[in-house]
């Protein structure tokens, strides 16, 4: 069984703040991208990173990950959608359609090695699926006022993270579909349920946060640190 990783780092990062896409932010001596990418690289069992990448982007060149010979990069697109679709239509070209893909974000570069084999042996039944965190607070819904209209049941609600993995033909044509029939995908799992498929959704870890907001950075320092003495 062949495993590779889909990168969608095309976005800007507008709810940072800062002229730099969040990816390129420095964080524990290496650029956030490359925490996110080496992550899945240094995992034994996967072979390649296709990365998608914006129009003129002329930082990629000086990551350490651009140097590395299992590192692809193309063209991504208007939304995140578009850019994983980008990516998985250039890995298409190259292997199976029966190989795995495992997306996952550039701006997630805590995610550990333990949860990466626990999400890959999921593919040793045939199952793709994606990790996730039980959601813990109460959750309320509001009205354009912010007015509380009703408390949401928890029971059973995740946050949904990534890597999400999987087959690559199989996504492949979801997204495509998905997106030519105007359905908002904020992530992969949503096409294959749109294509009629249940993903497997695995408890992963809490520190597997997606950088979004400057204090996010901080966050992201101390969870690296801890694994860093581990
Ligand atoms: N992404 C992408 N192509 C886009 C938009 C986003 O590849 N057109 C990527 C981002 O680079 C990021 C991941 O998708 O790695 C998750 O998206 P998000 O956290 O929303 O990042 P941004 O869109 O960059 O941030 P913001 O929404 O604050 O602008
Ligand atoms: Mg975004």
């Amino acid at each position: 069984m062949s495993f590779h990783a889909v990168i969608p780092a095309a976005g800007i990062g507008k709810r940072m703040g800062v002229d730099v896409p969040k990816q390129y932010l420095s964080l524990c001596g290496k650029m956030v991208i490359d925490w996110s990418i080496q992550a899945l690289l240094n995992h034994p069992g996967i072979e390649s990173a296709t990365v998608a990448l914006a129009v003129e982007d002329d930082i990629w060149p000086t990551t350490t990950s651009a140097e590395d010979p299992r590192v692809e990069s193309v063209t991504g697109g208007e939304e995140r959608s578009h850019s994983v679709l980008n990516a998985l239509r250039s890995l298409l070209q190259h292997v199976p359609e029966d190989d795995w893909v495992l997306v996952h974000d550039a701006a997630r570069p805590c995610v550990l090695e333990q949860d990466l084999s626990r999400l890959m042996q999921l593919a040793d039944q045939g199952t793709g699926g994606l990790l996730g965190v039980p959601v813990h607070d109460t959750m309320k819904r509001t009205d354009s006022h912010a007015r509380v209209t009703a408390t949401i049941d928890r029971n059973r609600l995740w946050y949904a993270q990534t890597p999400q993995m999987f087959r690559l033909g199989l996504l492949h044509g979801a997204l495509k579909n998905a997106l030519a029939a105007g359905v908002v995908v904020t992530d992969e799992a949503s096409a294959m349920e749109w294509a009629g498929h249940f993903p497997q959704m695995l408890e992963g870890s809490a520190s597997n946060i997606k950088i979004t907001r400057p204090s996010d950075l901080q966050l992201a320092e101390f969870y690296l640190a801890r694994q860093a003495l581990a």
